[in-house]
């Protein structure tokens, strides 16, 4: 036991988090940066997987991984039968990620365990380490998917079968790259987890502060929407003939952001991120359209409106545009308000550490919103650089920052890991 604030080594961990970076590394064409692209369960992913449980057992963790190939790293406690704190996030990254957006709550509990080691600390109960398989749900199209398994939100089953879009399923991919793990995906509730994450927006950046407390996690709906019309040419078929799927995908874009706007569905924000359009040649009418729908609220109800809301304008495509739609559901998860002690302890640890913060609401998905359903959870921000822009090579954070997020992530998780009992 130790009563003094741990400092961990933040040039180690700079130095790894950029190591990690550059696994997946490519030219961005669009910004002319170096970005980061590591589908869930692709070479790239597997690369980082394999660097990462490398550092794992380099700090004396004993790896495990579990049918849905979500790794831990475990420390023993002195009672090591005690349920563990659980440090982590997620490696698999977006198409055009930056260096931070999961890594370093992952590296940064790494760290967390060499600051330990380095400094003979012990503590009552185990510590652990882990990364969620496919948290973005760019490539299997569910997100949060490894922690929603592990959680039991989401069965393993299910989660087996979701394909990519060249047909792959989850469950193949987890054999053919070595990591469908014999570990129960269920593991042992853990006493607690806490994730450390980039905050991914500006509200830390605008407060000057390099660290925040997250209250909780807005609702997330995903959806997939496909248009059915009729192909044509382009230059004979008079306009009003047309049956149209890429303007019937436009109105759905527009009213979307009507929806925003208006007030009526709270704080809604919706993205059409994908949509193509079939047969897709200059010269020839779309026949189908096939988008994506991402909405988020922090409020259920809002929730509800907003898709009961996007529902009848679908429905009603055919009067308008002669086309029809069809609704289907990829994901959706509601507010999640993360635990009290934990947010407090969190607060506690961050006024003993000298570390100014705010509190903020998440904006953005995390594999803690599915931990929380299982064992008192909180998030620690750590502000991000221009702007706080993410999902783009141009999110940044800098060394004093991500130290100070892993200093107050490793003194929590100490108070957490010497508690006897709660
Ligand atoms: C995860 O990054 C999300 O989409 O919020
Ligand atoms: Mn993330
Ligand atoms: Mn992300």
């Amino acid at each position: 036991m130790n009563d003094q604030p741990v400092r961990v080594n933040r040039d180690r961990l700079w130095d790894t988090l950029m190591r990690l970076a550059r696994i997946g590394s490519y030219r961005d064409a669009a910004t002319g940066l170096t970005g980061v692209r590591r589908l869930s369960l692709t070479d790239e992913d597997v690369l980082a997987r394999r660097q990462v449980i490398a550092w794992m057992r380099e700090a004396d963790l004993v790896v495990r991984i579990d049918r849905i190939g979500n790794v831990y790293g475990r420390r023993a406690g002195t009672y090591d039968d005690l349920p563990c704190v659980l440090m982590g996030s997620h490696i698999d990254t977006v198409a055009t990620a930056g260096a931070f957006d999961g890594t370093l709550g992952v590296l940064g509990g790494i760290e967390v365990v060499r600051t330990l080691n380095e400094h003979d600390v012990t503590t009552l109960r185990p510590v652990e380490v882990g990364f969620f398989t496919e948290e973005e749900g760019v490539r299997f199209g569910t997100d949060m998917l490894g922690s929603a398994v592990a959680a039991g939100r989401l069965t393993l089953d299910y989660a087996h079968k979701l394909t990519d879009d060249a047909g792959a399923s989850i469950a193949e991919e987890l054999v053919r790259r070595g990591f469908a793990g014999p570990e129960h995906e269920r593991r042992p509730i853990p006493f607690a987890y806490i994730e450390c994450h980039i905050e991914q927006g500006p509200i830390l950046a605008a407060a000057g502060v390099d660290v925040g407390i997250v209250t909780g996690v807005q609702s997330i709906s995903w959806q997939r929407l496909e248009l059915s019309g009729a192909a044509g040419h382009a230059g004979t078929t008079p306009i009003e003939h047309r049956q149209d799927a890429g303007l019937a995908a436009a109105a759905v874009i527009v009213e979307i952001r009507r929806m925003c706007e208006s007030g009526q569905f709270g704080e809604l924000r919706g993205t059409v991120g994908k949509l193509a359009l079939e047969p897709g040649q200059t010269n020839v009418i779309p026949a189908s359209a096939t988008m994506t729908i991402d909405m988020r609220v922090p409020d259920d109800d809002a929730m509800t409106a907003a898709e009961a809301h996007l529902a009848a304008f679908v429905a009603d495509l055919p009067r308008g545009y002669r086309v029809t739609g069809r609704l289907e559901r990829m994901a959706k998860t509601c507010v999640v308000r993360f635990n009290s002690d934990v947010q407090a302890l969190l607060a506690a640890t961050a006024d003993d550490l000298g570390l100014p913060y705010v509190k903020a609401m998440s904006g953005a998905g995390h594999d803690a919103q599915e931990i929380a359903a299982v064992c008192p959870t909180a998030m620690i921000f750590v502000a991000g650089e221009n702007g706080g822009v993410s999902h783009t090579p141009r999110e940044h954070s800098n060394p004093t920052a991500c130290g100070n997020g892993v200093d107050l992530l490793a003194n929590a998780m100490l108070r957490l890991a010497n508690q006897p009992d709660r």
